[in-house]
């Protein structure tokens, strides 16, 4: 199977180009406090901008299922949109996604290319989640063709990333990925497809529960699985381990229990923290040591992995040929609790593997140890990177794939 690209658009001056993107931020009192995914989404808009399209822009923004939440209007988004493309951005903040007015600009574009026209955030509307044929008709009419560059949304099967593409496509119209989706999938494939080995996964975070698909997924794929963060502690807990008030999930006992006797089957490492640092609670003062993993006191709570364990799973990092990481090692936004993931982050950028990060916290560490060089690959996408990784069908790719 083939993505089509952008190279497939042809002739796309004097046309208007619908363009999914996922700009997806974190917001503080109405200011982006990180703009990574606004900046990823340039390549592509700046080339359809050279090759003389106008462009109807939409993304979603938080998790509004369906309603219009003023907190995450895209005003704030399109000010830095406008900034970063040097041109104007039209952004009407609507009561919904379409009205009249929003349509009639949108008509408008077909003969002033050039011109930018930001949709309000698409999840006000219930027919985005809803994968909704009827709205996705109604964005149809907004533009001529169709790119998605919102590789952080492609695992949802919602009417701008699905049921859209598949409308113009029995229309006859042109769809295609853009830049960085294109560039995403290119990345990730090389750890799904052909990965150079010994192939090492280090998964971190909180909840074991949010990342079993993946661990079952990886265990069939990869050669060793490191597991730090909180979530390491119901493998540890279901082993018998005493984790004292570390965060644990005892009803997944039996999944991960299930996880580790595959990965014994399949003669792949899973390598679980050895020491871990512990505090009474999760603040910058609280007095901490570093103990056994498997025997956190009463009363404290692992919230680190300790030296010994960064040594180790730097030792694997070293061996591999192939690395990919989400998910920190601890409590890292709190300095005390960071060295292990600055550790291990600081290894795998050092390593001459080719390495692939993504999820939000990791590329925060990343960003705030200075990293960025050390990795091959920073992927947009969260839960999307996973899904892919774990070898699903994502909607929003299936859906611009091409037969070879
Ligand atoms: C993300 O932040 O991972 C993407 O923008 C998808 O957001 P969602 O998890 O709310 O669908």
């Amino acid at each position: 199977m083939r993505l089509r690209t952008l190279d497939d658009l042809g002739d796309v001056a004097g046309r208007r180009v619908f363009v999914r993107l996922d700009l997806n931020v974190p917001l503080a009192d109405g200011v982006v406090t990180d703009d990574a995914r606004i900046r990823a989404s340039m390549p592509t808009l700046t080339e359809l901008l050279e090759r003389g399209a106008s462009i109807v822009a939409a993304s979603h923004l938080g998790r509004p299922h369906g309603r219009v939440d003023e907190s995450l209007r895209l005003g704030p988004v399109a000010e830095l949109l406008a900034e970063l493309l040097g041109r104007v951005v039209e952004y009407v903040p609507t009561d919904g996604v379409l009205s009249p007015e929003v349509e009639q600009s949108c008509k408008a574009l077909a003969f002033e290319p050039g011109r930018v026209v930001l949709l309000e955030n698409l999840r006000f509307d219930p027919g985005e989640e809803a994968n909704d044929r009827a709205f996705a008709m109604r964005l149809a009419d907004l533009a001529d063709d169709y790119v998605d560059d919102a590789f952080g949304a492609v695992h949802r099967a919602h009417a701008s990333v699905a049921a859209l593409p598949e409308v113009l496509g029995e229309q006859g119209r042109t769809t295609a990925a853009g830049r960085l989706l294109q560039r995403e999938v290119d990345a990730l494939s090389r750890l799904l497809f052909e990965p150079a080995r010994p192939y090492v996964a280090v998964l971190g975070g909180a909840k074991v529960s949010d990342k079993l698909g993946t661990i079952g997924a990886l265990v069939e794929r990869v050669d060793a699985l490191l597991v730090g963060g909180a979530m390491a502690f119901t493998f540890i807990a279901a082993d018998g381990g005493s984790v004292g008030d570390s965060l644990v999930e005892p009803d997944r006992f039996d999944e991960v229990r299930a996880a580790r006797d595959r990965a014994d089957e399949r003669g792949v490492v899973l390598q679980l923290p050895e020491d871990v640092v512990v505090a009474p609670d999760r603040t910058v003062e609280a007095p901490r040591h570093t103990v056994r993993a498997s025997e956190v006191p009463t009363g404290e709570m692992g919230l680190d992995i300790g030296p010994r364990t960064v040594e180790e799973f730097a030792r694997s990092i070293a061996d591999a040929k192939t690395i990919m990481w989400n998910g920190p090692m601890g409590a890292f936004e709190l300095e005390p609790f960071g060295a292990g993931t600055r550790g291990v982050a600081t290894a795998i950028a050092g390593s001459s593997a080719f390495a692939v990060a993504g999820g939000g916290d990791s590329l925060a560490a990343v960003k705030k140890y200075g990293l960025e060089d050390g990795f091959d690959h920073l992927s947009t996408g969260g839960g999307a990177s996973l899904e892919f990784l774990e070898g699903r069908e994502l909607p929003g790719i299936a859906v611009l794939q091409v037969a070879t």
